[in-house]
């Protein structure tokens, strides 16, 4: 695994401890750091975001015992479940002790908590905290406001450029998408922020399956978004048994489509980009944003992916696409490209082939 070296550490530390930003590695994707005690320090992450101010942040923190200098009125399903999946995907919502920031929790009562399950990232929070500060990194995703979030360093770099001082490196990601949210913060738990940690993974622990409350209005998940995650090149799902018609009335109309799967490539016959990713939710969700990227730079008309399977296991990365397909070719504004009727997308298929033709790219994520 890449490793930041001890100056490295040592640089990150005394930048963050100067209110400068430092974007990191976690295992869900880099983030963009700022000492969430200082809220000129929280200011600069969403100028360089480009994100509007009144979204709440998270606060990463090195343990279970920075909890309570952060939080307060905790209850026991939130300590069981930072029990179960600390360090890890998991970011709880809670009551905010007085003083943190209004800057950094959106102006609301309540805080995201989070401690991160990868090795540079508690390095740096545990030197940040030995520092003599209060411990909390606030860190949304290392992206500008409503684009992919990044997995690797060099995105970082390419999506924020100078405006972020220092970017650590510690290698891909290997959750590949945001942490689950859940606000433990108001009666029973629920989900605001479907992610690797499943609702059935967190109802093993708090007794009951919590419901999934995908809330409009306010902006408490910025994630929430309808528009969100989303690339420049217009995305559109496309069910697996019309994709090779899709793309065969796309290439008759003389545009190009870069295509994302996860079964087999569609034999179209076309020089469409392909980008293969593993059938199941983990390996999927680790290689989406890298792939999306990869495809947001081939220099097609459309990005056209191939429908998820039904069903609780694909939740997660279901809702980073639906949110990127409404967002993409333009946070908010998504041109009718996917919409435009299509010649010949009612014609029948010249026939499926399941062999994966010779020549295609077959990464797996
Ligand atoms: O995996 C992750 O969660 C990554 C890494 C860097 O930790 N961070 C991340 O941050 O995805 P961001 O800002 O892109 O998304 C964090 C979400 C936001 O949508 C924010 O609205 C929500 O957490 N959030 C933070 N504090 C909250 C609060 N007090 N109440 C409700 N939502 C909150
Ligand atoms: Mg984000």
């Amino acid at each position: 695994m890449t490793t930041p070296s001890d100056s490295d550490y040592a640089r990150a530390v005394e930048l963050l401890a100067a209110g400068e930003l430092v974007a990191f590695p976690t295992e869900t994707v880099y983030g963009l750091g700022a000492d969430a005690a200082n809220p000129s320090a929280v200011a600069k992450i969403f100028a360089a975001k480009g994100r509007p101010a009144d979204h709440p942040l998270i606060v990463h923190v090195a343990g279970h015992d920075w909890i309570e200098r952060w939080a307060e009125d905790v209850p026991d399903a939130a300590w069981e479940l930072a029990e179960a999946f600390w360090p890890g995907p998991l970011t709880l919502i809670l009551k905010k002790q007085a003083w943190v920031p209004a800057a950094v929790t959106g102006g609301q009562d309540t805080v995201g908590l989070r401690v991160p399950g990868h090795p540079v990232a508690l390095e740096l929070l545990r030197r940040f905290a030995a520092a003599g500060t209060r411990g909390g990194v606030a860190a949304p995703s290392a992206n500008r406001f409503g684009r992919i979030s990044p997995t690797l360093a060099a995105h970082v770099r390419d999506e924020l450029g100078e405006r972020v001082p220092l970017v650590l490196d510690g290698g891909p990601c290997q959750v590949g998408i945001e942490s689950t949210i859940i606000d433990c913060s108001r009666g029973e738990p629920v989900i605001l922020r479907p992610g690797h940690v499943t609702p059935e993974a967190l109802g093993e622990v708090l007794g009951t399956v919590p419901a999934i409350e995908t809330a409009a209005g306010a902006p408490r998940v910025s994630g929430s978004l309808e528009a969100h995650y989303a690339p420049r090149t217009p995305l559109k799902l496309v069910a697996a048994d019309r994709l090779l018609d899709f793309l065969n009335a796309l290439r008759h109309s003389g545009r190009r489509a870069a295509v994302l799967c996860h079964s087999q490539p569609p034999q179209a016959g076309m020089p469409h980009v392909f980008r293969l990713l593993p059938a199941d939710p983990a390996g999927y969700a680790h290689g989406l944003y890298g792939a999306l990227r990869e495809l947001d730079q081939a220099g097609a008309d459309l990005i056209a992916v191939e429908a998820l399977p039904a069903g609780p296991a694909w939740a997660a990365v279901a809702d980073r696409l639906r949110r990127a397909a409404a967002g993409a070719g333009g946070a908010f504004a998504p041109p009718g490209c996917g919409t435009r009727p299509l010649r010949g997308l009612r014609q029948s298929s010249p026939g499926y082939s399941n062999a994966p033709p010779a020549g295609y790219r077959l990464d797996a994520g």
